[in-house]
């Protein structure tokens, strides 16, 4: 017996955008495997939640900045899938987990370059390539980029640089994996109430005041914001969305 719902993988499911992605995508209907990196409890917690909405949850712990355990997780997952989901295979691949070194372009070093790059390019880049064969037709792939590539912040460089790549992959995603029926599209969230960078957007009151006012719907952006985007994108509602980059910002920096 085949499962008869959409499964989506989802990166860093266990916090921030990550997790409300993971809760709009099991309210959509789908079943959902996803990430946690070193919040095992708030992981199971999210597990929790996926359950009372009716829908299979499993969380695996997974380091995406380590490629030398992308076999590893890949064998992990297709056990997971049968034991549990009675497939080896998925619809949805959301590459979201990632963390922020807050540095200026003169300052950043190449060790912190280095871990921001396994973590945003290397990282979603190979994993996506490792689990391409599992994925189903007419399923998807959503990058997760951010609006500091169209605008310049200062402080953000090596990261807006990265998630730069990830867009510009993302259309050679959807140009090369259409023939066999997959999407790939790119959201790019303006600045969210998350713990990234210790939680500065939600606890510094000045910066998030700043943020607000730069943002043609006076506030910042709250995790809820975000996954609902990802859920429309991964249904068959946009099914003709490709090769895009959706910005989710409420219009900041215009
Ligand atoms: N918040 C914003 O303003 C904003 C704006 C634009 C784009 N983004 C992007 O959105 C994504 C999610 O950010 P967020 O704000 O939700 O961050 P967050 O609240 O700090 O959550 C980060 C998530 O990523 C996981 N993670 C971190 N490092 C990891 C690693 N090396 N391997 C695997 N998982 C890892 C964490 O797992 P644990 O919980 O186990 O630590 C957690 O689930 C990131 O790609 C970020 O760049 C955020």
């Amino acid at each position: 017996m085949s499962s008869q719902n959409k499964i989506a993988v989802v990166t860093g499911g266990s916090r921030g955008l990550g997790k409300d992605m993971v809760l709009s995508l099991a309210k959509n209907g789908l079943d959902i495997v996803f990430t946690y990196n070193s919040q095992k409890e708030a992981a199971e917690e999210v597990v929790k939640q996926i359950e009372e909405l009716g829908q299979k949850g499993i969380a695996l712990k997974f380091d995406v900045s380590d490629s030398t355990g992308f076999d590893e997780f890949t064998e992990t997952l297709t056990s997971e899938l049968q034991s549990q989901l009675n497939t080896d295979r998925f619809d949805f691949l959301i590459n979201n987990a990632g963390f922020i070194h807050y540095a200026e372009f003169g300052n950043i070093t190449e060790e912190q370059f280095t871990e921001m790059e396994n973590v945003h390019l290397r990282g979603p880049f190979f994993l996506t390539q490792k689990l391409l064969p599992q994925i189903n037709p007419f399923g998807g792939i959503v990058n997760v980029s951010s609006g500091l590539t169209r605008f310049a912040t200062p402080g953000f460089a090596a990261y807006a640089a990265l998630k730069g790549a990830m867009e510009t992959l993302t259309k050679y995603q959807a140009q090369e994996l259409g023939k066999r029926n997959i999407r790939a599209n790119v959201i790019a969230p303006g600045a969210i109430e998350t713990d990234i960078m210790g939680g500065a957007v939600r606890d510094n009151a000045e910066m998030n005041r700043y943020l607000a006012s730069q943002t043609a719907l006076g506030r910042v952006g709250l995790p809820g914001d975000i996954g609902g985007v990802v859920a429309f994108l991964c249904s068959d509602a946009a099914g003709w969305i490709n090769a895009q980059r959706i910005e989710i910002s409420g219009g900041s920096n215009l």
